[in-house]
């Protein structure tokens, strides 16, 4: 079994895993990592390859210290470094120009680099061993949910990874907000773990693309042989009519005061907290996607805070069938 627990012992394999071209999957503080060498195209590519992605999305290069991100990107203005500064380690993912030396598959061709510093020691304790970046997507199939904790690695990607190291239960939930700091207008590509007021509070007005810059697929181009997933629709105001027979899921924000017609439900936060909401959100959702539902309907939570991120995930998967 390639699943283990984030020994001291277990993260020096891992690390040695990672120095030889291997995969080694990884928790971080938002979502589980698939991790590769950046330096290595190779071992970049046998990334694309276990995830199944069809087009070549350029990844998060993860940093442990500041004199990575020099080995990578060729400058960092002043406003990336008052966000490093404030942020790091931490959910906060830079869009920066790149070195020549980073290949071209890590970026997908562009000439920048997305890095981030993730606030876990597990992640933190890898990279300083491998002592390389690790480029690194979310550890699923493309397409999928994203993992918050090794077992959802395992049941997703199995033995096509080197090892899977557990480090328990992601304690964000969801993926880290990316900023593109290139331009003069500082501009949030994909909001997430950081809210957006945080990095106001540091920089000033950015902007948001609120586009569907993550991942743009069709779900024409997925591949077969993915169990179905459930369909989900965001819950309107008025109760939604349930045809007699069906089995039919409810994500709901807070606890509801009534069960009603639901077959199964779960509750991101009893008492409506937007970061407990975050950090469980993955996992509630993937127990409703086993529970063999015909639809699952979610509860819009307020768009605000970490709330941003969440609307932008549950969009997305409500927007596929
Ligand atoms: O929290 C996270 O960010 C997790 C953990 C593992 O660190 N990683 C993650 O990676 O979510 P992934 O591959 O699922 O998403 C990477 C996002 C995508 O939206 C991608 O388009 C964007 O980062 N990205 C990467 N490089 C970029 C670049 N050079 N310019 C613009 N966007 C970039
Ligand atoms: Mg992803």
């Amino acid at each position: 079994m390639n699943l283990v627990t984030a020994t001291t012992e277990a993260i020096a394999r891992g690390a040695k895993i990672i120095r030889s071209g291997g995969l080694v999957a990884f928790p971080t503080e938002t979502v589980y990592g698939l991790g590769a060498d950046a330096f290595n195209a190779l071992a970049v590519a046998r990334v694309f390859e276990v995830k199944n992605r069809p087009q070549f999305d350029p990844l998060i290069v993860h940093v442990a210290d500041k004199k990575m991100v020099d080995e990578l990107c060729t400058a960092v203005n002043d406003r990336a470094r008052k966000l490093i500064d404030r942020f790091w380690p931490g959910p906060l993912t830079l869009v920066l120009p790149k070195r020549a030396a980073v290949p071209d598959i890590v970026t997908a061709g562009l000439p920048t680099v997305a890095v981030r510093m993730p606030a876990h020691p597990v992640a933190l304790r890898l990279i300083e061993q491998s002592r390389t970046p690790i480029a690194a997507p979310s550890a699923n199939p493309f397409g999928y949910l994203s993992p918050t904790s090794a077992e959802h690695v395992a049941e997703y990607l199995g033995d096509k990874v080197d090892l899977i190291l557990d480090g328990g239960p992601c304690p964000i939930g969801v993926e880290s907000t990316v900023l593109d700091v290139t331009q003069p207008e500082a501009t949030v590509l994909r909001p997430g773990g950081l809210p957006v007021e945080e990095i106001e509070r540091v920089i000033g007005e950015v902007r948001v693309i609120t586009g569907d810059v993550d991942e743009p697929q069709s779900p024409g181009q997925l591949p077969r042989h993915y169990s179905p997933r459930t369909p989900i629709r965001i819950l309107k105001a008025e109760e939604p009519t349930i045809e007699p027979g069906k089995n039919i899921g409810l994500l709901a924000f807070r606890k509801p005061d009534r069960i009603g017609p639901f077959t199964r439900v779960e509750v991101l936060s009893e008492k409506g907290d937007l970061r407990e909401a975050a950090a469980r959100f993955f996992s509630c959702l993937h127990r409703l996607d086993k529970a063999g539902l015909d639809i699952i309907y979610v509860e819009p939570v307020p768009e605000v805070g970490l709330g941003r991120a969440i609307m932008n995930r549950l969009m997305k998967a409500a927007g596929r069938p």
